[in-house]
């Protein structure tokens, strides 16, 4: 049992990279279940329906979200109607969207819970408390749970992982757009990565046009930062080889495809 991860795709860069990619990613791993972290998807902030239904077309299972889920109005209206769109679960009750949803392959039910860290981000619910609840929820069904924790902190994606760890198969980190070196098998089986990293624009500031977010540094001036499409791409992501009755990891290796790591088959 495998589970294809890809990082926060940025824009048209990130699209073309995940439409060139995927085939070849599923060709490779073989995964039963592929899911992509959305949220710069438009633009660089937000994701359209038109976008949503382009991932599930080329094959992607769910889609997750976090920071900049709002950021494009028209998610407000679909998102209710989108089952495979998951938004942070700790954002306020009353917001629009799910942040859980179960998909099946074959006979298995897999569990895809998203959750937002609240160290230099918004300060949403507690995601320590609603992933007991939603872990909770998913075991009545399920061993197999798949988190993607959209944070900024690496302490804060380490506690994280560290607390549920043995409670789900993986927790996979987003947000910062720079993939870390540090996946692994916590002690009590849970898959780990502090950050997946970004797929969209290589020659670039996490997706933004390099020349504006250095004008933005050495001016402190307001710059509009718009997602580089002059340079190279690259993908970032992970697999995640799971044990099918018992949940638990076995594997966890990371992908990187960019001009310095060259795609082999
Ligand atoms: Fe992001
Ligand atoms: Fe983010």
């Amino acid at each position: 049992m495998k589970i294809l991860f890809i990082g926060d795709i940025v824009g048209s860069p990130g699209r073309e990279m995940l439409t060139d990619y995927l085939p070849k990613l599923k060709e490779k791993y073989r995964p039963q279940i592929t899911v992509v972290n959305g949220e710069n998807a438009a633009a660089g902030k937000g994701i359209t329906e038109k976008i949503y239904k382009q991932f599930l077309n080329l094959g992607v299972q769910v889609v997750t979200m976090g920071n900049h889920t709002w950021n494009k109005r028209e998610v407000i209206d679909f998102i209710d109607e989108a089952p495979y769109l998951i938004r942070p679960a700790n954002f306020p009750e009353n917001n629009p969207g799910k942040g859980i949803v179960y998909v099946k392959y074959n006979q298995q039910v897999i569990a895809i819970i998203n959750l937002q860290g609240r160290v230099f981000l918004d300060p949403h619910d507690d995601p320590f408390k609603k992933a007991d609840e939603l872990i909770n929820e998913a075991k009545q069904r399920t061993d197999l749970i798949f988190i993607d924790f959209h944070a900024e902190a690496t302490s804060e994606k380490q506690a994280f992982g560290r607390y549920v760890d043995g409670r789900v198969s993986a927790v996979i980190g987003t947000h910062t757009h720079t993939q870390t070196a540090d996946e692994r098998i916590l002690p009590h089986g849970t898959a780990y990565l502090t950050d997946a990293g970004m797929t969209g624009p290589y020659d670039s500031i996490l997706g933004v046009d390099t020349e504006s977010v250095i004008k933005r540094f050495t001016t402190n001036m307001p710059v509009r930062f718009d997602v580089d499409k002059t340079g190279r791409n690259q993908l970032n992501g992970c697999v995640i080889h799971l044990d099918p009755t018992t949940g638990k990891a076995k594997k966890i290796e990371r992908i990187i495809i960019n001009d310095d790591h060259p795609f082999f088959t």
